[in-house]
């Protein structure tokens, strides 16, 4: 009865979603509400403002603000952020939830349903509006808690919705894999021990069942038959874990995406999250590390440096959520995990 009003994504803020990921993923335009999505009720563009907007045109994004509210107001605001050289389009008295506004900003960014994103902060308004015009929404949580009495009001609706949507997501979760990916380093492996404990799922390593299968370390396998024919167990293993697992957190090895064919057996197989890391932090964590035949040259720090650079979009192609990991302790980038799904 609620499903109409549920968003498709939820965020802490708008300044916070993973925009590189969602780009890689194919989005090219993005539809913003302007009160309490980008700024407090009524205020100004400021800086942070820019400077999103900034990075999400650097990235390729195009951009729509679609406010129901006037035209000074909105102009006011446009005014503020319209930056040198990037196109910014923007609608007032848009009337959300209807949809023909919806359409008319995915004109002017010439995108399409399937490349444009929605980001607001009202259920019956923004995420319902985008909802009906097929576009893939992201609710944020409200910039300012305080608020007139009208929306108060609404939100209290609100809540009751999303009291049912995250009792919905919850059963969900309850049937699901989770898929961790990342470079070598980054932490697959003890976050998905840590949220398996906490969270009540099995934990399975691709590695440890490799090894286990075939009797040899990882090292061994690269040496004695190659990186192809351990490439080709990773698939085997993947295809069965396809077939066969449930509700289990599924530790990767840091290659597994890079073939085309993993990367959708891995998105069939769960929830697939990438840890994101640094190529410094690898270097700190895996000094003296003997485990990983990749690494195992004198250039240790450029080998790392090139393979993440080349590896970062695949990576962030194939997985549903992105979540950085650096100076982040396992304990804490489980329970984001699990906020975020
Ligand atoms: C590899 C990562 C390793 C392991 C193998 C190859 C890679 O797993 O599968 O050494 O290509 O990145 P971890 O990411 O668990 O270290």
């Amino acid at each position: 009865m609620f499903r109409k009003f549920y968003p498709a994504e939820m965020a802490d803020s708008s300044y916070s979603i993973d925009y590189e990921g969602l780009y890689a993923q194919g989005y090219r335009g993005i539809i913003y509400d302007i009160d309490n999505t980008l700024v407090e009720h009524g205020a100004d563009a400021n800086e942070q403002v820019v400077e999103l907007f900034r990075r999400l045109c650097g990235i390729g994004f195009r951009i729509c603000l679609l406010s129901n509210n006037k035209a000074p107001r909105v102009r006011r605001f446009y005014r503020g952020v319209k930056i040198k050289g990037v196109k910014l389009h923007y609608i007032f008295d848009a009337h959300k939830p209807a949809t023909k506004n919806y359409r008319k900003a995915m004109i002017l960014m010439r995108t399409t349903k399937k490349t444009t994103l929605f980001v607001g902060d009202q259920l019956f308004t923004d995420v319902y509006g985008a909802n009906r015009a097929g576009i893939r929404s992201f609710l944020v949580k409200p910039i300012n808690k305080k608020e007139e009495i009208q929306i108060v009001f609404k939100r209290r609706l609100e809540r009751v919705v999303l009291h049912f949507y995250k009792r919905e997501r919850m059963e969900r979760l309850k049937q699901t894999n989770i898929v961790l990916i990342g470079f070598m380093g980054s932490g697959k492996s003890s976050v998905g021990k840590c949220f398996a404990e906490r969270y009540g799922f099995a934990f399975v390593d691709t590695d440890a069942l490799i090894e286990e299968r075939t009797g040899r370390s990882v090292s061994e396998l690269f040496a004695e038959k190659g990186e192809a024919y351990f490439r080709d167990l990773e698939t085997e293993v993947l295809q069965e874990l396809v077939r066969k697992a449930k509700r289990q957190v599924i530790a990767t090895g840091g290659g597994m995406p890079v073939r085309m064919k993993n990367q959708k057996l891995l998105r069939k197989l769960g929830m697939v999250v990438y840890l994101s890391v640094t190529p410094e932090t690898v270097l700190a964590r895996l000094e003296g590390d003997t485990t990983r035949p990749l690494l195992q040259k004198a250039s240790r720090e450029s080998e790392i440096r090139h393979l993440l650079t080349e590896r970062k979009f695949v990576y962030q192609m194939t997985a549903h959520k992105v979540i950085a990991v650096d100076g982040k302790t396992v304990s804490a980038i489980a329970e984001e995990i699990h906020d975020s799904i």
